[in-house]
C-alpha cells in the first residue's frame, strides 16, 4: 500500500517532456501529483495514464462547469484515466453537483470528487461585477456548504477559509488548499497564503504546492523539508 502524502505537487509545466523529467526525480512516495488545465491541454489524457501507470496518485484539476449531463460524462471520462481525485466547479449548480456525484458513484474507480468555491483570484467587486451581491467569503461558506449538501468528498479552498469550512462541513469532508508557502519562500502571484503547517493546523487535509517545489534547484530536499515540517501534525 502507498504511504498516504499529504502534499500534492502542481505539475504546471507547458509540456509533457517537463512534467515527466520532474515525475522521474520524484516517487508516489514522496508526493502525489496535480494535472491543470494548462498540461492537459498541451499533453492530453495520455500524460494522465503515463503518470498513474508510473504509480502517482492524480488529482486532475480541470474545474468541470457545464451542464449537468456533459459534466457527468466529463467526470466518467475523468474516472476512467484512473485518477484519485477530481474537481467540479460548485457554480455549476445543485443539479450538476448531483450528477457529477452520481456519476463518479457508478464508476468502478469512484476517485474523490472535490468542488471548487470561488476562485481565489476573485475579489468582493469581481463577484458584484457579475450579479453576485454576497462578499467572497459568505460566498465560499455556502458553495462550500452545497458541496458537502451534495455529498462531495470535499472543496479546494484557501487555508485562511479552513477552519470555518470545518464547523460547516464535517470532520470527513476534504480540504485541499493552495496558496501554500514555506516561511522563506517566494510568495510569487498568490495572496492569501498559508505555511504548511499552519494549513494542516487549521484544518487542511492536503496541500497543493507548486513552484515552492517544481522550481526549487533540489525539489526533493523542499518535499522532505515540508514532511519535517509537518509529521507532528
Ligand atoms: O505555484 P503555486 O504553489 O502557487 O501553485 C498553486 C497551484 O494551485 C496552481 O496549480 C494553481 O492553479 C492552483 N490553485 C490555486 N488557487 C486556487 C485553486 C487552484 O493556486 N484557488
Amino acid at each position: 500500500m502507498k504511504p498516504d502524502s499529504r502534499i500534492i505537487v502542481a505539475l504546471d509545466y507547458a509540456t509533457a517532456k517537463e512534467a515527466l523529467a520532474f515525475a522521474a526525480r520524484i516517487t508516489p512516495a514522496q508526493c502525489k501529483l496535480k494535472i491543470g488545465k494548462e498540461l492537459f491541454t498541451q499533453a492530453g489524457p495520455d500524460i494522465v495514464r503515463k503518470l498513474v501507470d508510473r504509480g502517482f496518485d492524480i488529482f486532475l484539476d480541470l474545474k468541470f462547469h457545464d451542464i449537468p449531463n456533459t459534466v457527468a460524462k466529463a467526470c466518467r471520462a475523468a474516472a476512467s484515466l484512473g485518477v484519485w481525485m477530481l474537481n467540479v466547479h460548485t457554480l455549476g449548480g445543485r443539479a450538476m453537483l448531483q450528477a457529477a456525484r452520481e456519476a463518479i458513484d457508478n464508476t468502478p474507480q469512484q476517485p474523490l470528487l472535490i468542488g471548487v468555491t470561488i476562485l481565489t483570484s476573485m475579489t468582493d467587486a469581481d463577484l458584484a461585477e457579475v450579479g453576485i451581491a454576497s462578499s467572497v467569503e459568505q460566498s465560499v461558506q455556502r458553495l462550500a456548504k452545497l458541496a458537502h449538501e451534495t455529498n462531495l468528498n470535499g472543496v479546494v479552498c484557501s487555508a485562511l477559509e479552513a477552519k470555518n469550512i470545518r464547523t460547516a462541513t464535517s470532520p470527513s469532508f476534504k480540504l485541499v488548499t493552495p496558496g501554500i508557502r514555506l516561511a522563506d519562500s517566494n510568495v510569487n502571484d498568490q495572496k492569501r497564503i498559508a505555511t504548511p503547517a499552519s494549513a494542516l493546523a487549521d484544518g487542511a487535509d492536503y496541500l497543493v504546492i507548486g513552484r515552492p517545489i517544481t522550481q526549487a534547484v533540489d525539489p526533493i530536499a523542499v518535499i522532505d523539508r515540508i514532511k519535517q515540517e509537518i509529521a507532528h501534525l
